[in-house]
């Protein structure tokens, strides 16, 4: 097997691509995927100020790096949900990144900082600490991304993560997720800052090469809560089609963009915005779901110190 861009040995076969290569064109390609990507859909540019979203696992990490590389003015923000040893364990990965490479950092803690507690609002509110830990990132992704200034939010979602929402989402016609499934959500509303997801053609076998030949630390194990996830059966189905067909993942989630996205441009434009009246952060209800939660995990607290 031989490299095609440089032909000497190759080391990694991309079947959907139909292509091998050796280290540094695996490298090449890569980095070239991702700028395409950012050129293609206009996230962002080097004037912008980009927050990169972190969890410190590989997908992230590679995101964090490349931009960097690439010449990108980013700064990382890592959340802390408390999600026990997982979280105590992604955040040390994250700091050492960030401390070795002198790069800037912001961390959250959502406990310390706000108090709030995932698996009580999961008892208290009946849903699984995954939704209520999704609605708590997205709120800060965005809060942290507008009072700093920052013109776009950057996750490490690759093909693979959304392939799988996609059949997701499809297989119960979830039109207004469908409507908002994008490489770029743009800005909606002025408090609404952009949510772009650069590596949205890579999959994971390829971000998991990038960090081992960059030799880039991350957590290998996955957040405890994804074991039985419904998106991981999709990952599973999806990749035995991939397998018999290469490229189907990537054909879908082009076609979806491409023919189909279209239609459920109307549901996206009806959802009326408005802004939180305790914290100003838009929202489609009175009071975001986040400063909601402050509020029952505070509530909680002082129960317990009566
Ligand atoms: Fe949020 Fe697992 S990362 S529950
Ligand atoms: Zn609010």
């Amino acid at each position: 097997m031989k490299c095609i861009r440089c032909k000497q040995k190759a080391k990694i076969l991309l079947k959907r691509h139909n292509a091998a290569f050796c280290d540094n064109c695996f490298l090449y390609y890569y980095r070239n995927q991702v700028s395409k990507n950012i050129k293609r859909h206009r996230m962002f540019d080097k004037k912008d100020r980009i927050l990169v979203v972190i969890s410190g696992g590989k997908d992230s990490m590679a995101l964090w790096d490349v931009l960097i590389k690439e010449g990108y003015d980013v700064v990382a923000m890592y959340i802390n949900l408390g999600i026990g040893e997982y979280s105590n364990r992604s955040q040390e990965v994250v700091e050492k990144f960030a401390s070795v490479h002198n790069l800037p950092l912001i961390v959250k803690d959502i406990k310390k900082e706000y108090g709030l507690d995932i698996y009580k609002l999961s008892k208290t509110l009946k849903r699984s600490p995954c939704s209520i830990c999704g609605s708590i990132k997205r709120y800060l992704f965005n809060k942290v991304a507008y009072d700093g200034g920052f013109s776009a939010v950057a996750t490490g979602h690759n093909l693979d993560d959304e392939a799988a929402t996609l059949l997701g989402n499809v297989l119960s016609w979830e039109e207004g997720y469908l409507a908002r499934q994008a490489p770029v959500l743009p800005q909606t509303h002025p408090k609404l800052i952009k949510k772009v997801k650069p590596l949205y053609t890579l999959t994971e076998r390829e971000n998991l090469y990038y960090v081992l030949l960059n030799k880039i630390e991350f957590l290998h194990e996955e957040c405890p809560h994804s074991v039985g996830a419904r998106s991981i059966l999709y990952k599973e189905v999806l990749n035995r089609l991939e397998e018999k067909s290469p490229g189907t993942k990537q054909r879908f989630i082009n076609s979806f963009l491409e023919k189909g996205r279209k239609h459920f441009q109307d549901v996206a434009e009806k959802l009326e915005l408005r802004e939180c009246k305790t914290c100003g952060q838009v929202t489609t209800t009175e009071e975001c779901s986040f400063c909601r939660f402050v509020r029952i995990c505070n509530q909680q607290e002082k129960q317990q110190d009566v």
